[in-house]
């Protein structure tokens, strides 16, 4: 199996699993008891926050939380409501993930005002357009560091800058890039940034929201207190420690991971150009995560596509999985101004630290051959033949 859709999950690592496992079994004290098995898994939360802080280069509080869905939820309820004696504006982008938009919808059915930027025909939004749409009552801006589904890297510190400039929040969904390229917090000025560890060779299951201490976030869960009052429940102890390790060798491997990843995806780019006929490269040409491809092959169907790989040993993807789930067509390429028939024949190919040289060939050959299939049973065959 040649597995190329990373941006849904990754797989995890061995030294992942083999330092999870004793807290799944003999070390399964819960973190808040104060008797010796309370204190081990404690330290071992610790020790998470720390290696996480020191991936991302923050001095800020870090949450955990069920996943990147329950941090992003967090952060864009828990400080409207902690803020909502300044005001009610939230700015966001049109192409975030549905982690976003729909808590971003659950703001306004509960009264506020929230923008959704539109985005040019690379998937990247303009500085002009977000400074334009601050408001006096704006107080959180939330925009992706790059996309899911297309790999559009937004230009994060100058948003950060345009936020601090008018003294509104700056929170970025990060779900698909840390673990992927080096993110600096402090450098770029992030005031609250979403992680995912099964997006970064980690378990599913654990997410964190890391806010600036001079921050104040509303709990949206209530309960017992723990993580420092804002998410209450028991941690998820061995994947908290799984995503502390995946964090740990990230800032080891960074470089190696980046540039292994990075000439994968520039010869699968390269040779799916050139060997593929009427293939469209999506999403921006430069300012693309090292680990993202995402093709039109005008003519075919993008499900037929992945339906013929899968029957080949090959896992893509047309676009995000809980698009998929939803049944409907993708909003990011929509946002992207593309039609009918290129949303229809796209398709996502996301690499990981697994992945060779031999399988992307292999790829690339497999899909020449089905994309010529598909098209002779078109019925746009015509036009593509
Ligand atoms: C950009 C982005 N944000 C949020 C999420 C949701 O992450 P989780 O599965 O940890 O809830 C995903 C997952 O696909 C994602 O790609």
């Amino acid at each position: 199996m040649i597995y190329l859709d990373n941006a849904a999950t990754t797989p995890m690592l061995n030294e992942v699993l083999d330092e999870m496992m004793p807290y799944m079994k003999d070390n399964y004290g819960n973190p808040s008891s104060i008797h010796k098995l309370g204190r081990q898994a404690n330290n071992a939360l610790q020790l998470a926050r720390k290696r996480i802080s020191t991936l991302i280069n923050t001095t800020g509080e870090i949450v955990f939380a069920s996943g990147a869905t329950e941090a992003n939820n967090l952060a864009l309820k828990g400080l409207t409501n902690s803020m909502k004696n300044k005001g009610n504006h939230v700015i966001t982008s049109s192409i975030e993930h549905d982690a976003i938009l729909e808590p971003c919808k659950e703001l306004e059915r509960n009264g506020l005002d929230v923008t959704y930027l539109p985005v040019d025909k690379y998937g990247m939004i303009e500085l002009d357009e977000l400074e334009s749409a601050i408001k006096e009552e704006t107080i959180l801006i939330s925009i992706m560091f790059a996309n899911n589904e297309v790999g559009t890297i937004q230009p994060i510190k100058e948003i950060a800058e345009i936020a601090h400039k008018h003294d509104i929040v700056f929170h970025t969904d990060a779900v698909q890039v840390v673990g992927k390229i080096a993110v600096d917090v402090q450098a770029l000025g992030i005031d609250m940034i979403t992680l995912s560890a099964h997006k970064m060779y980690g378990p599913k299951g654990v997410g964190v929201l890391c806010i600036n201490n001079d921050l104040k976030i509303e709990p949206i869960l209530h309960g017992g207190g723990q993580e420092d009052q804002i998410r209450s429940g028991t941690q998820n102890v061995a994947g908290i420690v799984g995503m502390g390790k995946a964090a740990e060798l990230s800032i080891q491997h960074m470089d190696e991971y980046t540039n292994h990843v990075t000439k994968l995806r520039d010869h699968l780019i390269d040779s799916t150009s050139s060997e593929i006929r009427f293939s469209k490269l999506n999403g921006h040409p430069t300012q693309r995560l090292p680990s993202n491809a995402h093709f039109t092959f005008l003519g075919v169907n993008g499900e037929d596509l992945i339906i013929k790989l899968d029957e080949n040993g090959i896992e893509a993807s047309t676009g995000s999985a809980c698009s998929i789930k939803k049944q409907k067509a993708s909003h990011v390429l929509m946002a992207m101004g593309f039609n009918y028939e290129e949303i229809t024949g796209s398709l996502r190919l996301t690499l990981g630290i697994q992945n060779t040289i031999d399988e992307i060939e292999l790829t690339v050959s497999k899909l020449g051959i089905i994309v010529n299939e598909l098209r002779e049973i078109s019925p746009y065959k015509y036009k593509y033949t």
